[in-house]
C-alpha cells in the first residue's frame, strides 16, 4: 500500500470511442486451459492485468512455456500437464486466479502452497476445498480454508456436486479437478453463472454436456479427455466496459462508445439494467469472437430512473452492483439491489464499502445484510469526500466515476489496485475527456 490517491473532478463531458481491455475471465482460463494442453496455444486481447499476470507466472510455475508476443498476445506450449512447482504458486490479488488454479492443480499427483495479497488471504477458499475433498484432493494450512495452504491433488474420484452457491469459480475448479477425476464430473448450478469455462473446455477439444433441468443447470465432464492447444482471442470485458459507460449515462453531454465488448448473457445482466432505467445504450455491430457474443455499445447521457433488480440476475452482474449503485446515485427514485450476498466476499466486502463510501459522498443508500437500496433524488450528489478503497479496483472505479459527474471531486485511495482488473483506465478515462488526476 502506498499513500498514492487519484482524484476525479466534474466538469468534462465524456466523448468518444475506446476498446474496453480483454476480458479477466476469460484471461485466466485461456492460459490455464493453455498450460493444461499439449501443444499451442495463441491468445490475442489478453488482458495485461496484475491478476491475470499473476496467473502466467503460476502457469510458468507449473512447467508450461508463458510468452508475451505483442501486445495482448501471447504464446502458451503446454506439456498435457502439470509438474510440481519449484516455489509458492502466488495469485496476488486474484480469487479467479487462485481457485481455478487450485482446481485444475487437484487433478495431478503434486503438493503446491498457494498465497495471495492480504486481501485474498483473508477471502474464502472452502468452496473450493470442499468439493476437491470430496473428490480425494487433501491440503494443509490455516483454520477457515484461508491462503496460504498447500494442496495435494492426485486419483480423484468423480462426484456429482450441487453448487452452494452461484459461483461460477468454484463450478470451474470442480471442472478443472474433474478432468482428471476416475469417471468424469456433474456440477449441478440452481442458478447459471458465467460459462466461459465451459465453451473454452470446448474450443480446446473437450466435450462438455450442458443440460438444463427444473431445478438446475447440469454440466457434465466425461472422463478421460485431454486438452489440445488452440486460438483463442478474449473481447473487451463488459466488467471495465461498464466503468466508461456509466461515466457517459451520468455526466451531461456524454457520447461514449466502447468497442468489442463480450456480451455474453451471463455477464450481461448491468447493461440490462441500465436500459430498464432508461439509459440510452444502444448495442451495434453484434457479432460473434472466440465463441461469444460481442457488441459495439454507445452511451449518451440520460436522466435515469430507479428500478428493481430482479434477484436472479445478480450472477449475471455480480461485480457490476458497485457501478450500479453508482447509476442509482444519479436516478431519480429507488433502486432495489437484492440477493448480493456475494459482494461480501469480494476482493473487499463490497456492501459495506459501497454503502460508507457513497454515504460520504452525500447519497441516501441503506445496506442490508445481502442488498443495497439506492434513492436517488435526479440531482447530481455532492461528492467532495475522500473514499477508503481497502484496495479494492472496482470501488475504486466506482468512486471515480461518481467523481466525474459529483457536485465536487472524489478522491480513492490505494489507486494502483485498479490495475488488478483494468490497467489502462486512467489512460482510457483521459481520453474521452476525464479529468481524474493524482
Ligand atoms: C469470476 C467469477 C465471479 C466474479 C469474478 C470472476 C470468474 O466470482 O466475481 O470476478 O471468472 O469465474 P464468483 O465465482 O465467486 O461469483
Amino acid at each position: 500500500m502506498t499513500d498514492a490517491v487519484l482524484t476525479a473532478r466534474p466538469g468534462h463531458a465524456l466523448v468518444g470511442r475506446a476498446r474496453a481491455p480483454g476480458d479477466k475471465s476469460m484471461s485466466h482460463r485461456a492460459l490455464l486451459l493453455g498450460a493444461l494442453a499439449k501443444g499451442v496455444t495463441e491468445i490475442e486481447g489478453l488482458l495485461e492485468g496484475e491478476d491475470v499476470l499473476n496467473t502466467a507466472k503460476a502457469m510458468r510455475g507449473f512447467g508450461a512455456t508463458v510468452d508475451q508476443l505483442g501486445e495482448g498476445r501471447w504464446r502458451v506450449e503446454g506439456q498435457g500437464g502439470f509438474s510440481e512447482p519449484s516455489d509458492v504458486i502466488d495469485c496476488g490479488n486474484a480469487g479467479t486466479g487462485v481457485r481455478l488454479i487450485m482446481g485444475a492443480a487437484a487433478g495431478f499427483d503434486l503438493s503446491t502452497t498457494f498465497t495471495g495479497d492480504a486481501s485474498l488471504r483473508g477471502r474464502p477458499m472452502g468452496r473450493v476445498l470442499t468439493p476437491l475433498g470430496l473428490m480425494g484432493a487433501s491440503w494443509m494450512g490455516r483454520s477457515g480454508g484461508r491462503l496460504p495452504l498447500t494442496l495435494k491433488g492426485g486419483n480423484l474420484k468423480s462426484i456429482a456436486y450441487r453448487l452452494p452457491m452461484a459461483s461460477a469459480q468454484v463450478k470451474s475448479a470442480v471442472l478443472l479437478a474433474g478432468l482428471h477425476a476416475e469417471d468424469g464430473v456433474e456440477v449441478q448450478e440452481p442458478e447459471p453463472t458465467r460459462d466461459h469455462t465451459e465453451r473454452m473446455l470446448r474450443a480446446f477439444g473437450v466435450s462438455v454436456d450442458v443440460t438444463d433441468t427444473p431445478d438446475a443447470r447440469i454440466v457434465r465432464l466425461g472422463a478421460g479427455q485431454s486438452l489440445t492447444g488452440t486460438r483463442v482471442r478474449a473481447p473487451g470485458d463488459p466488467s471495465s466496459a461498464a466503468f466508461p459507460i456509466v461515466a457517459a449515462l451520468i455526466t451531461p453531454g456524454s457520447r461514449v462508445t466502447i468497442e468489442g465488448v463480450m456480451l455474453n448473457p451471463l455477464r450481461a445482466g448491468i447493461f440490462t439494467t441500465l436500459q430498464e432505467m432508461g439509459a440510452d445504450l444502444t448495442i451495434e455491430n453484434l457479432r460473434e469472437e472466440s465463441g461469444e457474443p460481442v457488441g459495439d455499445l454507445t452511451a449518451c447521457y440520460s436522466a435515469l430512473k430507479g428500478v428493481e433488480v430482479p434477484a436472479e440476475r445478480a450472477p449475471a452482474m455480480i461485480d457490476e452492483y458497485p457501478i450500479l449503485a453508482v447509476a442509482a446515485a444519479f436516478a431519480t427514485g429507488t433502486t432495489i439491489m437484492r440477493g448480493i450476498g456475494e459482494m461480501r466476499v469480494k476482493e473487499s466486502d463490497r456492501i459495506a464499502l459501497m454503502a460508507n463510501g457513497l454515504k460520504a459522498c452525500g447519497v441516501d443508500i441503506e445496506e442490508e445484510p445481502e442488498g443495497m437500496i439506492v434513492h436517488g433524488s435526479g440531482q447530481p450528489p455532492k461528492g467532495a469526500a475522500r473514499i477508503t478503497t481497502k484496495g479494492d479496483h472496482r470501488i475504486a472505479m466506482s468512486h471515480l466515476v461518481l467523481g466525474l459527474a459529483a457536485q465536487s471531486a472524489v478522491t480513492v485511495d490505494e489507486p494502483e489496485m485498479i490495475a488488478t482488473s483494468f490497467p489502462t483506465f486512467h489512460s482510457l478515462m483521459a481520453e474521452l475527456g476525464a479529468d481524474i488526476r493524482a
